[in-house]
């Protein structure tokens, strides 16, 4: 069945009450629209663990650094509903920019976590994340929000503003889904011109690289930070944001692999900037 479309918050409260009183479970992923497959993963991840599925569609203006993509960002919301009644998602909500934000002066930041990885290329942009992923969970008041691994540095800034204002939600994050040659799928990919769609899989080839090395016996992270930042380089057109081996939970940088890590990079092909990771065990 074609989904639900709420523009406003008066009437996804409204749905979600009717679907409470019928008692079933309320699920929530925030996405920023232009729908790919690892965003309807995680519909069928919170389809799985509840009954009524509420998907978020905000391109949201507070996240996006001034010289960055907010304006050109793709707005595709017809075929996003349309890929949404596949995945069985109940509710869309999509709503306009002055509904989310009509004057306001309250704002919400994670401290420490933001302080590596993007926090320090994208100035601001975590606390407009972590603002408008508060005002959405309040809206919608799920019992299950999903995200994805792809984002690792915002789930688990995301995982800790839950955990720190205790909002009563389950946060589950699910895996990374890729392109049959690798590349994490990503709204941005769309960007890519055929040249650099082609060399685009090399990221997550670097990652698996560095990760096999690690698990054959290496655990000096900057040998294996050199080696990342080595292969990333020799990728044609490739513009280093970071290359950066961290320890999986602080996020702060590591000099031995004696505990969980994650390597995570953000790189420009031409203009557009790609990021990803690995969980190195
Ligand atoms: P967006 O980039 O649209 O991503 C929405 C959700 O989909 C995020 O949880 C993201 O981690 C997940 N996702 C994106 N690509 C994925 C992939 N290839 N595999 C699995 N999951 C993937 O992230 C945002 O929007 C925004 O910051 C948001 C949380 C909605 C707040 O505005």
């Amino acid at each position: 069945m074609k989904p639900i479309i709420a523009r406003t918050i008066a009437e996804v409260r409204a749905a979600v009450r009717a679907a409470r009183a019928d008692e079933q479970r309320i699920g929530c992923v925030p996405t920023m629209g232009a729908l790919h497959d690892g965003h309807l993963e995680l519909v069928r991840v919170a389809k799985r663990n509840t009954e009524f599925v509420v998907t978020t569609i905000f391109v949201n203006p507070t996240q996006f650094g001034p010289n960055e993509d907010f304006a050109r960002y793709p707005r595709t919301l017809d075929a996003d509903v349309t890929r949404l009644e596949e995945v069985d998602c109940d509710l869309v909500f999509a709503p306009a920019v002055d509904e989310m934000y009509p004057e306001s002066l309250t704002t919400v930041e994670v401290a420490k976590l933001g302080d590596q990885l993007c926090g320090p290329r994208r100035p601001g942009h975590f606390r407009g994340v972590c603002t408008v992923v508060l005002k959405l969970l309040n809206i919608v008041q799920p019992d299950v929000a999903v995200f994805g691994a792809k984002d690792a540095q915002q789930a688990r800034i995301i995982v800790r503003m839950v955990r720190d204002l205790n909002v009563p939600v389950e946060i589950v994050v699910a895996p990374t889904v890729r392109e049959a040659d690798g590349l994490a799928m990503s709204s941005r990919n769309r960007y890519l011109s055929p040249e650099e769609r082609a060399e685009a899989p090399r990221i997550h080839a670097a990652l698996r690289a560095i990760r096999n090395r690690a698990i054959a016996g290496e655990t000096d992270a900057a040998r294996l930070e050199s080696a990342l930042n080595h292969e990333l380089a020799a990728i044609p057109g490739a513009r280093i944001d970071y290359a950066s081996i961290v320890d999986d939970s602080t996020l702060k940088p590591i000099a031995i692999l004696d505990r969980p890590a994650l390597a995570a990079v953000a790189v420009f092909l031409g203009s557009t900037r790609l990021i990803d990771n690995i969980t190195i065990p």
